[in-house]
């Protein structure tokens, strides 16, 4: 008896152990085993870490924010390349006031978990495409729900990417755009926003990026981002295995410096996860990256691709293409 009580006490200071170790190191992620581990530290919008429980419940009360109203949608031109318009689902005067030109490309940015379309890298990719061409940029904040938790904050992504598709389509049906001049770029958590935005409208979207798309409770879940989610459809994996998603899911996969942490010059997988919409920023100015064809994912991991040249990321609308793809990067930019 005596030894049992002993047993059971044990096993308490082991899980007690266990736990405290975990939320003691801060952005200490070398505990975490994909589709294991109850906690993780996951990046914000603005650079620091949190400690994430996956199994925290969901908070009902941000179910019923599930609207319209949970989405700004920020309009950026080269004529307000600072200052937002804010365009308004059903609003067509909030269109003809603006400077959206229907003539010109969509550029839509979406942002992750705990983030907001007011971060410094929103605005760097922004600004990126707003010089490389006149683009209609256009920033979706949904902060109201990205800012619960993150089990929330997954299971209300899907619903947000839907609306966000419902808002496309009826900017297209209204000024009579051009879906081949759509791109979608997601951030992490935004990867899988991005990815419901196109399946809400068929895939018809001629591009969808996902940087470094969100790994926890998103392998094998039926709506994460996939290759139908758009015309062409793109993953840059930065940090796989832990933030991010590891498996290829897109039409093209590319695996900077092996896809996982450590990334060149990062100490954190906080670091390593931000580094892809760093590299995707970068790549639409200088369109430098290039990727060379693995034979396989492995080979990726592993940074021994030589095959065909394919450059990761750019702005070119009517980019396609397939494969897995393997490269090397610097450590800053344009890397
Ligand atoms: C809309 O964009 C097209 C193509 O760039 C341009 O020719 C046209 O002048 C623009 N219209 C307005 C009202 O700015
Ligand atoms: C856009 O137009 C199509 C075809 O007329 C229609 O089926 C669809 O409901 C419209 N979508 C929106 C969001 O207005």
């Amino acid at each position: 008896m005596k030894d049992i009580v002993v047993l059971i006490a044990s096993i308490a200071s082991i899980a007690l152990c266990t736990c405290t170790a975990v939320s003691l190191v801060p952005d200490d992620n070398s505990h975490y085993v994909e589709g294991e581990s109850r906690y993780i530290w996951m990046l914000d919008g603005e650079g620091v870490s949190h400690l994430v429980d996956l199994e925290e419940p969901v908070d009902e009360t941000l179910l019923n924010v599930r609207n319209e109203g949970s989405n700004q949608y920020w309009l950026y031109t080269r004529q307000n390349p600072n200052t937002a318009e804010t365009l308004v689902y059903g609003d067509i005067d909030s269109i003809s006031n603006s400077n959206y030109n229907s003539s010109r490309p969509i550029a839509v940015i979406v942002h992750g978990w705990q983030s907001n379309g007011n971060t410094a890298v929103t605005s760097l990719i922004r600004n990126d495409f707003l010089a490389a061409e006149d683009t209609n940029v256009i920033i979706v904040d949904w902060r109201t729900v990205a800012s619960s938790n993150y089990l929330t904050a997954v299971i209300t992504s899907i619903e947000i990417g839907q609306l966000i598709g419902n808002f496309l389509e009826w900017i297209i049906n209204t000024t009579g755009g051009d879906w081949n001049n759509v791109h979608l770029v997601g951030i992490s958590l935004g990867a899988h926003v991005v990815g419901s935005a196109g399946r809400q409208v068929n895939g018809q979207p001629a591009r969808v990026t996902g940087l470094d798309p969100a790994g926890p409770l998103w392998i094998g879940n039926p709506n994460a981002l996939n290759r139908n989610d758009g015309q062409y459809v793109e993953a840059i994996h930065t940090d796989g295995g832990i933030q991010g998603i590891l498996i290829p899911i897109a039409d093209a996969d590319f695996y900077p410096n092996g896809g996982r942490h450590p990334q060149p010059g990062c100490s954190t997988t906080s670091c390593s996860h931000g580094r892809a919409p760093q590299l995707f920023a970068s790549s639409i100015r200088t369109d430098h990256l290039q990727g060379r064809l693995c034979d396989n994912y492995y080979q990726a991991q592993s940074v021994e691709c030589s095959g065909i040249v394919f450059n990761m990321g750019n702005s070119i609308f009517s980019k396609r293409g397939s494969g897995i793809y393997g490269l090397t990067t610097g450590s800053s930019w344009p890397y």
